[in-house]
C-alpha cells in the first residue's frame, strides 16, 4: 500500500514535470505529450537539405549559439538527430514529433517549418545551464488566419535598422508574418527615394520634438530624425524574408504628408502658405517657422497633397515605382486615414478637377470625399498596372472604394465589416483591441495617449476574435487576419516599444493563430508567465514584470 502511494506520487510529479515544460505560445492545434526526453548533444546532428530546411537549420544554430553557446553539425541526410522536412502544401503548416531517438519537424511547406523549428525553441530550457533536453511530444499546427500582423510607426520616432531587425525577431518568435513598416508621416520621412533627394535631407528631419501629451508643455529645441538608405531597406526586407515575413511599406497619402510637402512645397494646394499656419496654436515651436517645416507635434494635419495638380500624382507614382524595386509584398500600403478636406475646398486645382469629375456634395459625402476616391482608384490602377494590390486604411471606403482595395479596419470594426460586405479583403486592426500606443496599464507612470484613458489589458488582445460578431459566415472569408500597430508619438526608444507590446503580443499571436474555440484565458495566462521567462532571455523589456 505505502509503494502504491509512493508510486502514485512519483507519477503524479513526474507527470507536473512534465507537463510544466510544454508551453507553446501560440497555442498549437493539437499537443499530446508522450514518455521521455530528446537531449540535445553537441554532436547532435541537423538533417536539411533543400535551402529552405537549411535556413531553418541555421535559425535554430543561431538561437542554440546566441543562448546556449553552442551549435550543431548540419547534415543532408540521417534519422536519427534533428530532422527539418518541408513540403509543398499550400498551407503553412507542420507536425513536430518528438521521441528520445529524434525531433522531427515535417512542414507542410518551408514556412511551416520554420513555425515547426518556432516551436521547438520554446520547448527548451530556460536556463542556459544543464542538459539541454525538451519532453517527447506530437503536434500538429496550422494558423488559423493568413495574415498576423504588426505596425511599426517608424515616422513619429525614428528606429534604426539594428532595432527594425528586434523588431522582427519578436515577429517571428510570435509566428507572425507581416510587418507592417509606417514610413512616412507628418513628422518625418523615412525612406530615401532616389529621384526626390530632399525627402530624406529636408523631410527626414524636424527643428524639435514637444513634450509631454499633445498639444505639449514644451520643445525639446534639437533637431530629430533619420531615415533608411534603399540599401539598408533591402536588407531589412531580406531578413524579414529570412523569417517567413513579408514586409509591407506604407506611403501615406494624400493626408499625413506634411514632410513630403517640406520637401517639395509643389505638393501642397498652397505652396506659399507657411506650416505654422496650420499648427495647433499652444504647440511650442522650435527654429525656423517660416515656409513649409516639418512637423514637430503629434495630429491631424490640414496641409495635404493636393488632388488637383498632375505634379502630385508624377510625384506619387515616381516614389512608388522606387518602393516597388524595393518590396517584393504583393500590397503595397497607401495610407488614406485622417486627411481633412479644408485645402481641396478652398484649391482652385482641387475644385477645377471637382467639376470637371462631375463631383456634387450629396447627402452621404461632400464632393471631396469624391475627390479622395478618385486619388485612391487613380492609385491604386497605377499599382494593379504593377501586379501590386493597393491596401489603405478605412477611410478609403468614403466615396466608393478602389475595385480591388483590400482594407484595414482602424476606427473600430465597421469599415471591416463594410468592406468584407462588399467582397474586399480586410485586415482587422480596430483601435478597441489592436492599438498597443494604449496603455497596459490602467495606472502608468509614463507618458502615453491618455485622452480618454486609453487602456488595453492583454485580457481585452485576448479576448479578441478577428470576426466580427456581426459579420455573416459568407463574407469570412474576405477576413484575410489582423494586426496590432505601434504608434510611436509616445514611444521614443526600442525598450518604451518593447515595453508596449509585450506581453501584449504574445496574446495577439494567438488571438490570430489559434482557433478562438481552443482559447482559454486561464490556460494562455499559465504559459504566459513562461513567455514572460523567455523574454527575460531573450533580453527584451515588458511590462508586468
Ligand atoms: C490611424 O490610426 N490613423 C490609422
Ligand atoms: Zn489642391
Amino acid at each position: 500500500m505505502k509503494r502504491n502511494i509512493v508510486l502514485f506520487f512519483l507519477a503524479i510529479t513526474s507527470r507536473i514535470g512534465v507537463a510544466q515544460d510544454i508551453n507553446i505560445i501560440p497555442q498549437p492545434s493539437s499537443v499530446q505529450q508522450k514518455q521521455g526526453r530528446f537531449i540535445i548533444k553537441r554532436t547532435t546532428p541537423i538533417v536539411a537539405k533543400s535551402p529552405e530546411e537549411i535556413r531553418s537549420g541555421k535559425y535554430l544554430n543561431a538561437y542554440l549559439n546566441k543562448y546556449f553557446g553552442f551549435s550543431l553539425p548540419i547534415k543532408t541526410s540521417g534519422s536519427a538527430g534533428i530532422i527539418i522536412k518541408a513540403n509543398k502544401d499550400a498551407a503553412d503548416s507542420y507536425v513536430l514529433e518528438v521521441d528520445p531517438k529524434s525531433i522531427k519537424v515535417l512542414g507542410g511547406n518551408a514556412t511551416g517549418a520554420f513555425y515547426g523549428i518556432q516551436t521547438v525553441l520554446q520547448l527548451l530550457p530556460l536556463e542556459k545551464n544543464g542538459e539541454l533536453s525538451i519532453p517527447a511530444v506530437s503536434i500538429t499546427d496550422t494558423p488559423v488566419n493568413k495574415y498576423r500582423g504588426l505596425m511599426l510607426d517608424v515616422g513619429r520616432h525614428f528606429f534604426p535598422v539594428a532595432d527594425v531587425k528586434r523588431y522582427i525577431d519578436l515577429l517571428a518568435l510570435h509566428k507572425m508574418n507581416y510587418f507592417h513598416w509606417h514610413l512616412t508621416e507628418d513628422q518625418g520621412w523615412r525612406i530615401e527615394i532616389k529621384k526626390y533627394p530632399k525627402l530624406t535631407s529636408v523631410g527626414a528631419w524636424r527643428n524639435g520634438t514637444i513634450i509631454g501629451n499633445n498639444p505639449g508643455t514644451g520643445n525639446t529645441n534639437t533637431r530629430y530624425g533619420g531615415y533608411y538608405t534603399q540599401e539598408e531597406v533591402k536588407d531589412v526586407v531580406k531578413y524579414a524574408a529570412d523569417r517567413y515575413i513579408t514586409v509591407i511599406p506604407e506611403i501615406e497619402m494624400p493626408g499625413h504628408s506634411s514632410a513630403a510637402i517640406a520637401s517639395y512645397p509643389y505638393l501642397s494646394c498652397f505652396p506659399d502658405k507657411p506650416t505654422i499656419d496650420y499648427v495647433h496654436k499652444k504647440s511650442v515651436w522650435s527654429g525656423d517657422s517660416t515656409g513649409k517645416q516639418v512637423i514637430q507635434a503629434w495630429g491631424i494635419y490640414k496641409d495635404v497633397f493636393c488632388a488637383g495638380k498632375e505634379t502630385t500624382f508624377q510625384f506619387l507614382t515616381d516614389v512608388l515605382d522606387e518602393v516597388m524595386s524595393l518590396f517584393p509584398a504583393k500590397i503595397i500600403h497607401i495610407g488614406g486615414d485622417e486627411c481633412p478636406k479644408s485645402n481641396w475646398e478652398a484649391c482652385p486645382n482641387c475644385q477645377k478637377r471637382i467639376a470637371e469629375l462631375g463631383f456634387k456634395t450629396d447627402s452621404s459625402h461632400k464632393a471631396e470625399h469624391y475627390l479622395q476616391s478618385y486619388f485612391v482608384k487613380r492609385i491604386e490602377q497605377y499599382l494593379n498596372g504593377k501586379g501590386r494590390k493597393l491596401l489603405g486604411w478605412d477611410e478609403i471606403l468614403e466615396g466608393g472604394l478602389a475595385p480591388n482595395a483590400w482594407v484595414m479596419s482602424w476606427r473600430g470594426e465597421k469599415g471591416g465589416i463594410e468592406a468584407a460586405r462588399s467582397a474586399h479583403n480586410v485586415v482587422m486592426t480596430p483601435n478597441t483591441y489592436a492599438y498597443f500606443d494604449h496603455q497596459q496599464a490602467e495606472k502608468e507612470d509614463s507618458v502615453t495617449i491618455t485622452k480618454n484613458r486609453k487602456h488595453l489589458p492583454i485580457e481585452k488582445v485576448y479576448g479578441w476574435n478577428v470576426y466580427p460578431d456581426s459579420l455573416q459566415q459568407e463574407y469570412r472569408k474576405y477576413v484575410q487576419g489582423g494586426q496590432a500597430n505601434l504608434w510611436t508619438e509616445y514611444v521614443t526608444n526600442p525598450g518604451k516599444a518593447e515595453y508596449m507590446l509585450l506581453p501584449r503580443l504574445a496574446a495577439l499571436c494567438e488571438s490570430l493563430w489559434t482557433a478562438p474555440a481552443k482559447k482559454q484565458w486561464s490556460d494562455f495566462n499559465t504559459r504566459l508567465q513562461v513567455q514572460k521567462k523567455r523574454y527575460s532571455l531573450w533580453g527584451y523589456n515588458y511590462y508586468g514584470k
